[in-house]
């Protein structure tokens, strides 16, 4: 088959991932699992740009009435922010990205980045990106996003109603005091999930257009979203490795 043992392939490098879904499907969840199981770095715009806001950056300024809306981030903002990220070193072997393209433009912006910046250097992986929507139901989200909270330090994510931490409020890992995010209230939760299904939902269009899309069911628990997205970078790899 050609495409040697696991350990190979992770050492080779696995290119670029990028996760779709609505707010609350669980990328950031599914993301982190994923970077560490393949060494690869999570890039999520949100986590990004709430640093921006939250250390005052010219960026942070400009986005942050707008995420506190619901609504999305101009995609000129997007693009020198994703541009100086994807240049840093440790993307060369691949990454996974949590939140971006998210619109059809942004698409487009990263596709001609991608073939322009990372395929031209031999050097950095081979794979075409794998484009993974996790399809959650509607009448799921909003108790996702109104039970979750994270920690701030470590960045871990936990749901009251379904991944609750093992102390009330206090995280597993470094025992930090579990915060809500701000635009997780119910009024903020209708615009974002509006934003996504007037502005995101074609980004999934325009990779199904180029045969590029594969949807895992996120309903299920999250070790079997885990189990089918590895499924698929697998296939993915191994087809890769074989030039089909
Ligand atoms: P961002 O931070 O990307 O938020 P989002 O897309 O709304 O997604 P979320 O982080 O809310 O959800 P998630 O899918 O990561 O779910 P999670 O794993 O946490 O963006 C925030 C804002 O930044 C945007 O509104 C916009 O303003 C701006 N922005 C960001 N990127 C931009 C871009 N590219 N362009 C323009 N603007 C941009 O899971 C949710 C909860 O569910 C958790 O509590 C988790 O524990 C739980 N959960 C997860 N999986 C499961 C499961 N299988 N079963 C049960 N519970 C589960």
């Amino acid at each position: 088959m050609g495409a040697g043992s696991t350990m190979e392939r992770i050492a080779r490098g696995i290119g670029p991932i990028i996760l779709l879904g609505s707010p609350g499907a669980g990328k950031g969840t599914q993301a982190k699992r994923i970077a560490e199981r393949y060494g690869i770095p999570q890039i999520s715009t949100g986590d990004i740009l709430r640093e921006h806001v939250q250390r005052g950056t010219e960026l942070g300024a400009q986005a942050k009435d707008v995420m506190a809306r619901g609504d999305l981030v101009p995609d000129e903002l997007m693009y020198g922010m994703m541009a100086w990220r994807l240049r840093q070193v440790d993307c060369e072997r691949g990454f996974i990205l949590d939140g971006f393209p998210r619109t059809p433009a942004q698409a487009g912006w990263l596709d001609a980045f991608l073939e322009h910046e990372f395929f031209e250097n031999q050097h950095r992986g081979q794979c075409l990106p794998i484009v993974i929507r996790i399809d959650v139901d509607y009448n799921q989200l909003l108790r996702r996003l109104t039970g979750r909270r994270s920690c701030p330090v470590c960045g871990r994510i936990y749901n009251i109603y379904s991944q609750p931490p093992r102390v009330a409020d206090a995280c597993d890992v470094d025992g930090s005091r579990l915060v809500i995010r701000n635009d997780d209230r119910e009024e903020v939760i209708r615009e974002r999930l509006t934003a996504y299904e007037l502005q995101t939902r074609p980004v999934a269009e325009y990779y199904e257009c180029k045969g590029r899309l594969v949807s895992v069911n996120g309903d299920l628990p999250v070790d079997e979203v885990t189990a089918q997205i590895v499924r698929l970078i697998e296939n993915h790899r191994v087809d890769a490795a074989d030039g089909s």
